[in-house]
């Protein structure tokens, strides 16, 4: 399911399961559109914190809540947003580079795995929502 606007998709990893319980796949390339360069996690976070807060110059995301519920909010600067309730270890949001994004609402065991399609590099992200407005509106 994708967001054409915001240029944003769900994507279904599918499960197997059997007695030996379950095993969801992500394979860059294949299940998610580039190669993860670089593996984080998000974890006790408390309900009322905000994170993220931020937009990429040049790396895109692969958001799974492999345990626990959180919620993705994201906007283009262009008057679109959307959010997302992320709640399936099977079920992966993809955010592209340059749009503002923000987790919240995370519960108290909730493990946000987070796909990078590059190394970090702090002088690619946008802190500043003003300065995420005038990038991508051309001011
Ligand atoms: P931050 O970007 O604020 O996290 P979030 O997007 O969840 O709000 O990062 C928190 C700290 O971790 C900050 O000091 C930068 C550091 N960090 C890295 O060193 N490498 C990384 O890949 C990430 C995502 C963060």
């Amino acid at each position: 399911m994708r967001n054409e606007k915001l240029n944003v998709s769900i994507l279904d990893f599918g499960a197997i399961g059997d007695e030996r319980g379950m095993i969801t796949i992500c394979e860059g390339e294949m299940d998610i559109p580039f190669i993860p360069k670089r593996v984080f996690y998000i974890y006790k976070s408390s309900k009322d914190v905000v994170r993220g807060q931020h937009a990429n110059r040049k790396s895109d995301f692969v958001l799974i809540n492999v345990a626990g519920k959180s919620k993705v909010k994201i906007m283009d600067g262009k008057g679109n947003e959307i959010v997302y309730a992320l709640n399936r270890p099977n079920t992966g949001i993809y955010i592209p580079h340059m749009v503002w994004k923000e987790m919240y609402d995370f519960s108290a065991d909730s493990v946000l795995l987070c796909l990078a399609s590059e190394h970090y590099d702090p002088d690619e992200y946008i802190r500043n929502y003003d300065e995420f407005l005038s990038a991508v509106n051309g001011e």
